[in-house]
């Protein structure tokens, strides 16, 4: 039995929304518990499908896990396993995030190659290499990344490319290497200080998170901690987006504002207007959105988990939008769904021509991912007549509570089963 959504376009989101913990933060602070013996606890936990799959992953590995409300209480042995099997992983790419607790604690790691969103080829080069120079051998081996070291030990690494995973990874081997670990071309993203936090809690020694060069002085042991996730800012800024589109007045909380300025700025180049609060921010739109030009970068560039609902943003505003994807090669496949919703819309490589017609038009379209499955609601809610999107068990992984939230605002969606 699979599910979809019925959206009906149309009305004007009005009203106020509270955003839990990042989904790209409490899946790699449930990994960073495998890095101390005894009980670990994550707060602020959203209530999405990776959660639960990622206590499976680390049950896997010889911990209890207990799930309470949004809370996640995680023991740890003074020996976990150290092989994550592939029907453990195969869900979700981010469980690849054990990958450098288990070679700090074990010495030795096998994590099946993981699964996950079908967004664009997602190799692991950059974790292994960066786990090498720490002294682990790692490679390919059955499906599964083998990484296995007598001796871990400080190193300069400089990352091709400022990876969100493989700085997690190192990161998270280097805390427990012996001497000093220097990452350039590091991931700046928020969900990065984040974990340096919590690993600083534990009793890390890491300098520099949020900037491109963190330091890490090695320490033999790490303590368990309680540790709340920050707000969710691709959730946050999604009904921000909506906002926008239906030319409506969203108070958004749960969040800091400043992990998505560059985001907030584009929506005021659309012509709402913004304001940060305290814990959030509030957007209203009162004519049709102009057109913005967006390009995908690391942060603190715009995100590319935004560039759906960039996309459905441009669909309806006014005049002629470009938008450019820099991290991941296949995510313009969404463009399709797109189209068949009367988006007047064209890819060539990685830049997309978007002409804002002033209503979509409805038809069923089916998610590819995440992102894409909350970008393709966005577009329903804009479009005449009622959308059916399939595949909505990519949505339920990212986005806590989505219809209760979405009604709430005074969206018209209904979750109906199928066969
Ligand atoms: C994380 C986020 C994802 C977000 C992405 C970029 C989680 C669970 N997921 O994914 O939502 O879209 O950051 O902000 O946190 N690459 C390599 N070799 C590697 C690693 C990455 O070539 O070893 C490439 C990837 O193919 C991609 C780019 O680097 O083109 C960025 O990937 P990365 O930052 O690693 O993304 P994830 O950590 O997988």
């Amino acid at each position: 039995m699979s599910e979809h959504f019925l959206v009906t376009g149309g009305n004007r989101l009005e009203g106020e929304v509270l955003v839990g913990g990042a989904k790209n933060s409490v899946l790699k602070l449930m990994a960073a518990a495998l890095l101390a013996e005894g009980t670990t606890v994550v707060t602020n936990c959203p209530d999405i499908l990776d959660v639960p799959l990622m206590a499976d992953v680390l049950r896997g590995l010889g911990c209890e896990v207990e799930l309470e409300d949004s809370e996640v209480r995680i023991t740890t042995p003074a020996e976990p396993k150290y092989h994550a099997d592939f029907d453990a992983v195969k869900q979700f790419r981010a469980s690849v995030c054990v990958l450098g607790p288990l070679v700090a604690r074990c010495r030795r790691a096998v994590v099946a190659l993981p699964g996950g969103d079908a967004i664009g080829s997602r190799p692991l080069d950059m974790h292994q290499s960066g786990l090498r120079l720490l002294g682990a051998c790692s490679e390919i081996e059955h499906g599964c990344v083998v990484a296995e070291a007598d001796d871990l030990h400080g190193a300069n690494i400089r990352l091709v490319f400022p990876s969100v995973g493989a700085t997690e990874n190192i990161l998270m081997a280097a805390v427990l290497a012996r001497g000093e670990t220097v990452i350039d071309n590091a991931a700046r993203e928020p969900e990065i200080v984040d974990l340096c936090n919590m690993l600083n809690e534990m009793g890390a020694k890491v300098s520099g998170g949020g900037s491109s060069t963190l330091t890490i002085q090695g320490v033999r042991k790490l303590e368990p901690t309680t540790h709340r996730v920050i707000g969710d800012r691709i959730v946050a800024a999604t009904w921000g987006v909506a906002a926008s589109m239906t030319r409506g007045d969203v108070r958004v909380r749960g969040v800091n504002h400043k992990h998505l300025g560059l985001v907030l700025d584009k929506l005021r180049t659309a012509g709402a207007e913004v304001t940060p609060e305290v814990d959030g921010f509030r957007v209203i739109q009162r004519e049709r959105p102009k057109a913005v030009n967006f390009a995908t970068l690391p942060y603190p560039g715009f995100p590319t988990d935004l560039q759906p609902m960039a996309i459905g943003l441009a669909a309806v505003a006014e005049g002629t939008s470009m938008i450019t994807e820099n991290v991941f090669e296949s995510r313009f496949r969404f463009v399709e769904e797109m189209i068949r919703l009367g988006a007047d819309a064209r890819t060539d490589g990685h830049h997309a021509v978007i002409r804002g017609v002033p209503v979509l038009s409805s038809a069923p379209v089916w998610s590819s991912d995440i992102r894409a499955g909350a970008g393709l609601v966005l577009a329903g809610l804009v479009a005449d007549g009622t959308t059916e999107v399939h595949d909505i068990f990519h949505i339920d992984r990212g986005y806590p509570r989505f219809v209760e939230n979405l009604r709430g605002l005074g969206g018209v969606i209904e979750r109906v089963g199928s066969e």
